[in-house]
């Protein structure tokens, strides 16, 4: 099949399922300025786009093009200049916790001076659930985050990659509906990113939790994503919107064999080439 027939066969479908969907995160023509001594920059113009429920979307462009911005604006940690945002209809106010939303940032963030069971506890634990409720939900966390064994560890003991692996389940063991993810792979080396794609995928092809997810990766976009929402050089506008139609569960080593993949990173990879060019261009 070539890869216009792909795209084709699976936006119609797509279509009927997404009309279905509710819709979870909406953004609408989100500007974001930032005041600097040199002039004002201005980081986000006019973005708009929508997360529907159970979508696994990557937030895609090069460095520096607003990515961690637009994230930070829906979590609510950073004011916007201009435009909306709202996660399941009510508007997203700055410093406000909701409760159905998890980030994991790019840095693993995880606590030094706690095992590895008491940092991936410790929301439950702020939340008030019991020491005996908490056990048996930290025990599977390890488990499926493969950590079994490294409960008493601290993060000096182990690799990037497990301690990542902690600051994900941190954020997940708290069931959010939504998550939002910065980079949470970016620091990581190829083969430790792969394995990590690896555990997200088992996880979130069982859970469907709404992803919204920030790369610069166009391969972790695509092993990852259903769709791709590819943001031009700064200031970062929404260029253009790919779904990624490739079926699931996916193995994320054998998924980049295939054809299909190729085809669509290559299709994409023009596209997002153009941006990165221009960031180097500045
Ligand atoms: N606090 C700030 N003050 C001024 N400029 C900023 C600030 N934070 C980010 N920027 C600028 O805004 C642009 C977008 O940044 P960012 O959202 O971090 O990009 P990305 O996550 O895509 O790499 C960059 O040019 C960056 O230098
Ligand atoms: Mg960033």
């Amino acid at each position: 099949m070539t890869l216009s027939s792909v795209a084709t066969a699976t936006s119609s479908q797509s279509a009927l399922t997404a009309s279905q969907q509710s819709v979870r995160i909406k953004v609408s023509s989100l500007d974001k300025v930032y005041p600097s001594p040199q002039g004002d920059v201005v980081a986000v113009e006019k973005v708009s786009f929508d997360v529907r429920q159970g979508e696994f979307v990557a937030l895609l462009g090069p460095s520096g093009c607003g990515k961690s911005t637009i994230l930070n604006m829906v979590a609510g940690l950073l004011p916007r200049t201009g435009g909306d945002i709202r996660i399941d209809q009510d508007a997203v106010t700055l410093g406000q916790v909701n409760r159905k939303v998890g980030y994991v940032f790019q840095r693993d963030t995880v606590f030094p001076w706690r095992t590895v069971e008491a940092n991936i506890g410790y929301g439950l634990e702020i939340a008030g659930v019991a020491k005996a409720q908490r056990g048996p939900k930290v025990e599977q966390a390890i488990t499926k985050a493969g950590l079994t064994g490294f409960g008493k560890s601290f993060p000096r003991m182990l690799s990037g990659g497990m301690r990542q692996r902690v600051a994900l389940m941190r954020t997940l063991i708290m069931e959010p509906e939504i998550l939002l993810m910065d980079e949470p792979f970016g620091a990581l080396d190829t083969h430790t990113k792969l394995e990590m794609h690896k555990t997200l995928l088992e996880i979130w092809e069982r859970e469907r939790q709404t992803v919204l997810f920030v790369t610069h990766d166009l391969g972790e976009a695509l092993t990852l994503a259903s769709r791709i929402i590819l943001l031009s050089a700064r200031p970062g506008r929404l260029k253009e919107d790919f779904e990624v139609p490739f079926s699931r569960p996916r193995d994320a080593v054998s998924l980049r064999e295939t054809k299909e993949f190729g085809e669509l990173y290559t299709h994409i990879w023009h596209s997002l080439g153009e941006e990165f060019r221009r960031t180097k261009a500045e």
